[in-house]
């Protein structure tokens, strides 16, 4: 058959799904299976076209919608052979029935590598805690692999870690995205020459937090402004040689007293050093920092002159994306939810109907592996540090399935009514989507 009206009739069995036309798409797809006249291409393309209409039902909270989206992909359960993919539905199908223990793994980690640093920066107290991830956890990392879509490589200096490179060709192996957070100081050509080689894709994210020398030393105590600067010159030298484009230069300044009138040379310095995108981040309230945050007025001051950036930026079409955190949003706390101490401590699964409004979708998706064995959906959801004493089972430990259940029942710890809800953008899209 034509491929036009394969196209056409394809596009018409979409338009039929959103609708929840399921058990007309269902006939339509029968038969463009039995006219065998789809080829491998196609098959991938249908299949994530399906999994984007499926990703939306359960973002939007439909999630019966959801589960009959998963019978018409399982129409093309023979050619489905990758592990990833067939993970992916069955974690949306968990997900849609209301699962609290999951036989799907995860799809995205954030691991905190080690808190031992090189530096000891005036608003970071991770270096005294003096951890280092256990083989243990190594391990079961590297068993997730085949089926994880992202990691974030957290530290203290995630590069000071012994294993870094290990977990660092295994997740290019498997095609895992990969996001490290680092001071950029130890960056080598070793570990510039995996990126180099990865297929899939690497944010490289460097903290910087002052573009002069005397700044930078006071911040980034033990830092030395001109090594950063050489280290910046070596990554452009390598990545410009690298094939293909899946590299992200990221510069990430904590905004501060001893730093916020220095937004324009930041700009500056990022578009001048290649840098793909600032994320400028608001202060955490530290002990070590304590005159360091901004107030009110200061802190306005800084997210309109962002924001003016953003839009000039935009104008001249200038390639480099502006991010922040220092918004507020005041509005909007609901305090009718309170954390739900004495929830049964059982892994029945609840039915999804009493809870049609997830609050967020993270608890499914996505897992925080923390320090002495800390884990939790996202590093910021902070509970009470919720420890595991089992490491093969952290998925499916007590802690991830409480948050599951809390969500199921609507009884959301305090922590994602408060800090997750009045943190702005990239918040609200884990708690809608469980993604960054
Ligand atoms: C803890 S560091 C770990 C990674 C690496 N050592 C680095 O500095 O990029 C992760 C990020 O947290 C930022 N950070 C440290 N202390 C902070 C604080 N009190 N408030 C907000 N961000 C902070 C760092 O600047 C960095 O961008
Ligand atoms: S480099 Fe990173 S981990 Fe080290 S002290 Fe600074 S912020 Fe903390
Ligand atoms: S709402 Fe926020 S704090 Fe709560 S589980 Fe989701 S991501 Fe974590």
């Amino acid at each position: 058959m034509d491929i036009k009206i394969v196209e056409e009739r394809l596009n018409e069995i979409y338009k039929l799904i959103k609708l929840s036309l399921f058990k007309e798409a269902s006939e339509k797809i029968d038969i463009v299976i039995e006219d065998n006249n789809i080829n491998n291409e196609q098959i991938k393309k249908i299949i994530n076209n399906l999994l984007d209409i499926l990703f939306k039902f359960n973002e939007d909270r439909k999630h019966k919608e959801a589960i009959d989206t998963v019978k018409v992909i399982s129409k093309f359960k023979d050619y489905i052979k990758d592990k990833k993919i067939e993970n992916i539905i069955l974690n949306e199908l968990e997900l849609a029935e209301g699962k609290i223990f999951l036989h799907s793994k995860p799809r995205s980690l954030q691991v905190v590598l080690t808190t031992m640093c090189n530096l000891d920066c005036i608003m970071c107290g991770l270096p005294q805690a003096h951890y280092v991830m256990p083989d243990s956890i190594k391990k079961t990392i590297i068993d997730y692999m085949p089926y994880l879509e992202s990691v974030i490589w957290q530290g203290g200096e995630p590069l000071l870690y012994k294993g870094f490179k290990d977990l660092f060709y295994s997740a290019s192996k498997h095609n895992v995205e990969q996001t490290v957070t680092t001071n950029g100081l130890l960056i080598d050509n070793d570990i510039l020459d995996v990126i180099e080689r990865t297929q899939g894709t690497i944010h490289l994210d460097i903290s910087i937090d002052a573009v002069d020398k005397i700044t930078y030393a006071k911040i980034r105590r033990k830092g030395d402004f001109n090594i950063l600067l050489e280290k910046i010159d070596l990554i452009n030298k390598k990545m410009l040689k690298k094939s293909n484009q899946n590299f992200m230069l990221g510069m990430q300044p904590v905004i501060m007293k001893s730093n916020y009138k220095q937004l324009d040379q930041m700009i500056d310095f990022a578009i001048e050093k290649g840098f793909s995108k600032i994320l400028f981040q608001r202060l955490y309230p530290s002990y070590l920092a304590v005159n360091e945050g901004l107030n009110t007025d200061e802190n306005n001051l800084v997210v309109e002159k962002i924001k003016e950036y953003k839009e000039k930026l935009e104008r001249q079409q200038k390639l480099i994306n502006i991010d922040s955190n220092l918004e507020y949003i005041k509005d909007n706390l609901n305090e009718s939810f309170v954390c739900n101490k004495n929830a049964e401590d059982n892994c029945n699964n609840i039915n999804i109907e009493q809870n049609n409004n997830l609050f967020c979708l993270a608890p499914w998706k996505r897992m925080f592996i923390g320090r002495e064995k800390i884990v939790m959906p996202v590093c910021h959801c902070d509970v009470d540090g919720i420890k595991v004493d089992n490491i093969d089972d952290i998925w499916n430990g007590k802690g991830m399935i409480d948050f599951r259940k809390h969500m199921l029942e609507g009884t959301i710890p305090n922590q994602c009514n408060t800090f997750c809800k009045t943190s702005g953008d990239c918040f609200e899209r884990i708690r809608r989507t469980g993604k960054c």
